[in-house]
């Protein structure tokens, strides 16, 4: 496996200021401010397609109603993801995993994918995610950071895939998440950077894995998590946390 190097400054959901959340145009308007890396949320819609949404329910982001769990492919289709964000997003779709995929691999971006399953879906969502994505990312291009808060799903992503590098997520610290860390044989620690305490952070730290914070859109707040030895943050608006890092130095 290529060495995982991870960026300072990842995309979160895409670049989600500037364009409708985990949709293409967000993968594009991330490529476009010279991101290196974007963050996706994956789950699995009742069918079992792989796509690329955060939340459950289908309300925030689409205006339509229900569950993504309780939605078939060709319904959640018809649903505008964009238009909620800007009159010129309208139009645009819930991408499949597969599109998403090759948006990045177009635009040479680095990605975490995020496995978010709607609940019982845990193992089901890492097996067809990583499926479709083992299928169509390049063999010589360093394979995607796969993370999640489900801890099932990171296990399955381990079983099937062991080689490709695990980033183990905690929204709150709890005792007991080195253990899991190490169980899953954990490349990053992937932690709630807004809710961190110093002592918290350095408990992290200790483990000797790089450390990412999400989700961070605070220069300052970055500065100061870099200065603790934070490897990456994910931001809604990487261009900012960028141009404030860079003038600072
Ligand atoms: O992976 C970092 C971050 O995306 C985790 O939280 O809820 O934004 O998916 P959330
Ligand atoms: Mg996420």
């Amino acid at each position: 496996m290529s060495k995982l190097i991870i960026p300072k400054i990842i995309g979160h959901r895409g670049a989600c200021a500037y364009a409708p959340e985990n949709t293409l145009a967000s993968i594009h308007a991330a490529a476009d401010l010279g991101v290196e890396w974007v963050e996706m949320d994956v789950k699995l819609t009742r069918d079992n397609v792989p796509v690329i949404f955060h939340d459950e329910d289908l309300n925030r982001c689409t205006g339509g109603s229900g569950l993504v769990a309780e939605t078939d492919f060709k319904d959640l289709r018809e649903l505008d993801a964009g238009a909620w964000f800007g009159e010129s997003f309208i139009g645009e779709k819930i991408p499949t995993l597969e599109e998403a995929l090759n948006a990045v691999i177009d635009r040479n971006l680095g990605l975490n994918l995020e496995i978010k399953p709607c609940p019982g879906r845990e193992v089901e969502t890492a097996e067809v995610a990583l499926d479709f994505a083992t299928r169509i990312w390049p063999d010589d291009a360093p394979p995607p950071l796969i993370s999640s808060f489900s801890y099932v799903s990171l296990e399955s992503a381990m079983d099937m895939l062991e080689e490709w590098p695990r980033g183990v997520l905690i929204d709150e610290y709890f005792d007991g998440w080195r253990d899991i860390a190490a169980h899953l044989d954990a490349h990053t620690v992937n932690i709630n950077g807004l809710t961190v305490t110093p002592e918290q952070l350095e408990d992290y730290l200790a483990f000797g894995k790089p450390v990412l914070a999400y989700t961070i859109d605070d220069p300052a707040r970055a500065q100061d998590l870099f200065d603790r030895g934070v490897a990456g943050v994910f931001s809604n608006c990487p261009d900012v946390i960028r141009e404030e890092i860079e003038t600072l130095h």
